[in-house]
Formats: structure tokens, sequence, C-alpha cells
């Protein structure tokens, strides 16, 4: 990839921190087990950010959503991720029982130099989702400057990612301008030959991101519950598979557009099972060969050869989307075999973030990729070539 392209925005480099009251919007919506944090993979990613602003004398205002509560609800209290974080910073971390209000400010008053502190759960606030100019001021009232890390985030137009930089300048974070640059690059100016891996269950999901990235690809593998649809355009009977049967006429367009251009390679063999469980009775078969009743629920070992054969030629990789159902044993080979394919490239290799980031974290695989993004629903966007909502918002370079 070319040497750091700009995103376009001012980011938190471009401004003077220290002294200031920091808001940092970060996405801590991280998977919690027994009131623990069970991954703390997007903490991680989020320190560098708040490193740096603790460096240069600032104090970080850290503020985040947790899951999707309708009110409050302590079971999603960002309480266990301030005692993660504070141990991640190995500094103290003060967490505010409210993320706007006294609790709030009574926080940052009471934070001396080197500490951070951390806000409540915005969604326990009904005025974040609804992007309450309200709540936003108030958020804003909070800081004199605010920095934008939430990539997990941005495709959403909330009150902590779009309402607050009406009222504060605004700039972006370390891991936002890593995102977007990298996912941007592949979408505008891609090293070719550029591949895409597209997978997972649903293709209605997947078409808009398939379509934009399409006069940029040269190569196009498609697996997951997603490929069945495209199969049954090629006209194979997948039996009892998934099929959106009113996107076959669009997965039919997409290969007709494709045809002589962009190699589009689907599953050649399956691993299909009579039933959606992790005992059920399985059949690995050519993809014309699935038994009456089965369902596919992998791609097979002859095609996750062929997809790592035509993986080498790619200077460029894109992989969104798991190519069986990899939360089950025996479905998972599929998606291991293509995620090793890609971290033994010598690419840019990105993964989109979601499911197609676990199956490469379960591996270990992590390191050895170019760039796993911290952003499931935001990624997917950026491929699709929008414009999300929380970038747009920050200060232009
Ligand atoms: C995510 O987990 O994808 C982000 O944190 C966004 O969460 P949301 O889909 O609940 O807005």
């Amino acid at each position: 990839m070319s040497a750091a392209p700009s995103i376009g925005k001012k980011t938190v480099r471009d401004v003077e921190v220290a002294g200031k009251r920091v808001l940092l919007r970060a996405d801590l919506n991280v998977p919690l087990a027994d009131g623990a944090v069970a991954d703390d993979t997007r903490i991680r990613e989020s320190l560098p950010t708040m490193r740096y602003l603790l460096d240069h004398g600032a104090l970080p205002v850290v503020c985040s959503h947790l899951g999707r509560p309708k009110g409050r609800d302590e079971s999603l209290s960002l309480a266990p991720v301030a005692g993660r974080l504070g141990n991640l910073l190995d500094r103290e971390v003060l967490f505010a029982g409210d993320c706007v209000g006294a609790p709030a400010e009574e926080a940052i008053r009471a934070a001396a130099p080197g500490q951070t502190v951390l806000l409540e759960n915005l969604r326990f606030h009904p005025g974040e989702e609804a992007n309450d100019p309200a709540f936003a001021r108030a958020l804003a009232s909070l800081a004199d400057l605010y920095v934008d890390d939430a990539f997990g985030a941005a495709h959403r137009a909330h009150a902590s990612t779009e309402g607050v930089t009406h009222y504060l300048p605004a700039v972006a974070g370390f891991l936002m301008e890593k995102e977007v640059r990298y996912l941007q690059t592949l979408v505008t100016d891609p090293p070719r030959p550029f591949a895409a891996v597209i997978g997972g269950a649903k293709v209605s999901t997947k078409i808009a991101a398939i379509e934009h990235l399409l006069p940029k690809l040269d190569l196009l593998l498609l697996g997951g519950g997603m490929a069945n649809t495209f199969l049954v355009a090629t006209g194979v009977d997948v039996r009892m598979s998934l099929v959106e049967r009113e996107q076959v006429d669009v997965a039919r367009r997409i290969l007709d557009r494709a045809r002589g251009r962009v190699d589009v390679l689907l599953p050649v063999d399956v691993v299909s099972a009579d039933r959606f469980a992790a005992d059920a009775s399985t059949e690995t078969t050519p993809v014309t060969a699935v038994p009456p009743g089965y369902m596919i629920l992998d791609i097979g070992p002859t095609t996750v050869a062929a997809y790592t054969r035509a993986l080498q030629r790619a200077q460029a990789v894109v992989w969104n989307g798991p190519m069986g159902v990899f939360e089950l044993e025996p479905f998972a080979a599929g998606s291991a075999g293509i995620a090793r394919a890609i971290a033994a490239l010598d690419a840019t290799t990105v993964v989109g973030g979601g499911e197609t980031a676990q199956v490469v974290a379960s591996l270990g695989l992590a390191p050895r990729l170019t760039h796993v993004s911290t952003g499931g629903g935001a990624s997917l966007e950026m491929l699709e070539g929008r414009q999300l909502p929380g970038v747009a918002a920050l200060m232009d370079a």
C-alpha cells in the first residue's frame, strides 16, 4: 500500500492538547461474560490515542456505548471496562456513574494529571442514539476538544459521534485514522491484482459492497451462506441450503458484469449437513452433489485449495464474512483455511471486523495481517463506498 495517504481529516496530531480536557469517543463495545471483559481487543486498540493524550498533558474523558440498552441497564455498565483499561494503561482510571451531569463533572474535577476518566455507557440516555442536540451539548460541555477514535461506531450518526462535533473542535484519533486509511485506500486505489473474499450468511447484506468493489477487483472469491444464491444463479441445486431467492437475479447480474474482467470463483465442493447443528450428519461432496435434504454449511477442502492458489497472485486482499458456520466445529475448516491462506501472503491484507475478525483472532493470525478492522458494520459501509457520518463530521485537514 502506498505510504500513509491522508484521510483528509485533522487528527489529534494537528491540535494542541496540553492542559485540555479531551472528550475521547472510543468504541469500547466489548463482549462481557459474567460481568467481566471477555475480549479486550477494542480496548487495546484504543490505547495509543489515550497514551498520546496522557503523554501530552491532556485529561482523557473517555466515552463509549456498550451493547444496545433501552435506558439504564446495570448489566451493560462500562464499570468492568474501567478496571481493564486501568490495567492496560497502567494508570488510574476514574469511573463516572453517568456520562453527563454531576457524576461526570465531579469525576473530571477530581482527576489529577496522569489520570483518565471513563464515563458510563452513553446509550443509557436515549438522546445518544436520537442524536439529540441537548444531549450532545451536555457531553460537549465536559471538554475543550473532541477526539473520535470510535471507528466501529462511525457509521452511526449519534450524539457522541456526530452531534458533539457541532459544539467542539473535532479531530480523529489514531485508530480512526488507521482504519479509514486502510479501507479507503482499498476502495479507491488498491494495489493490483486486488482480491476480495466475501462470505457471511446473507447475500443481501453484501451486494452493495460487491457492486462497489467490482470495478477495482481482479479476483472475487465467494463463500459462506451468501455463495448459495450465486450458485443457484449458475444453475446449481443447493438442496436445503439458505438461499435468498429474490437476490438470484442480482447475483446473475453481478456475474454478468464481472465476466471477462474479474475472475469470480464459487465453491466447487462443500460440507453439507442434515441439520444446523454441531452433531449433524455431514457430507463433503462436489457442489453439484449435495445430498437431498442437506444444507451447505462450509466450503470444502478442494475449494480452500483453489482459493489459496488464486490468492497467490494478489497484491491486496480484503476479506469480509466467514466461509461457513465457523462457530460450529464441523464447519470451521473453510474459514480457517482461508484465514491461513491470507495470512501467508506477502500482500496488503485487510480483514473486516465482526465475525471475520473473530475467525482471525481465534487462530492467532491477527499479527500476520496488515490490518484487522475493529468495526463490522463500519468497515462494510466503507467497502460500499459510503461516507461514514462520524468521519464526515470531523474537521477537514
Ligand atoms: C459494533 O459492535 O459493531 C459497534 O460497536 C457498533 O455497535 P452497534 O451496531 O450497536 O451500533
